[in-house]
């Protein structure tokens, strides 16, 4: 199976940003541990700070992937632009926070762009990208 991971804005900066909150991990770090977990998978791995281009790439998904993972960063809070690019898509999306969001400032508790995923792994840390792949790949296998 192929899969699009999608990371947001300032996601690029892991292992440097909040290592209390987000761990010591990069994010090369977290894709290299998901390519070696799902050795038989193949991932295309996009991050951007931007969020048209993560809406770009959303709609360019089409059904070329078994599956999204999104960690769309601050996005989830506020992004409906986004919200309305994952209700369009035709694959199983899953959003993952590595922070526990309910558990943050006030500000962080709700996901505009969760209710358009099948799904949402909050505050498992890297784990949480396992977890929405092995999702898909049940929703796949039903
Ligand atoms: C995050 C949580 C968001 O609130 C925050 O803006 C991020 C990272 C997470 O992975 O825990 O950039 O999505």
């Amino acid at each position: 199976m192929k899969f699009l991971i999608i990371n947001g804005p300032n996601l690029n900066l892991l292992g440097k940003r909040d290592t209390t909150i987000y761990g010591s991990d990069s994010l090369q770090d977290i894709n290299d541990y998901i390519s070696q977990q799902f050795k038989n998978d193949e991932f295309d791995f996009y991050q951007s700070n931007h969020e048209g281009d993560i809406i770009d790439k959303i709609q360019q998904a089409g059904e070329n992937y078994s599956g999204i993972v999104i960690n769309p960063g601050a996005y989830a809070h506020y992004s409906y632009a986004i919200h309305d690019a994952l209700e369009t898509c035709v694959i199983p999306v899953i959003e993952v926070h590595l922070s526990n969001i309910y558990e943050r400032e006030k500000f962080r508790h709700v996901s505009v762009t969760a209710p358009a995923c099948s799904g949402i792994i909050t505050g498992e840390g890297k784990q949480g990208y396992i977890k929405a792949i092995e999702k898909i790949k049940d929703v796949y296998a039903t």
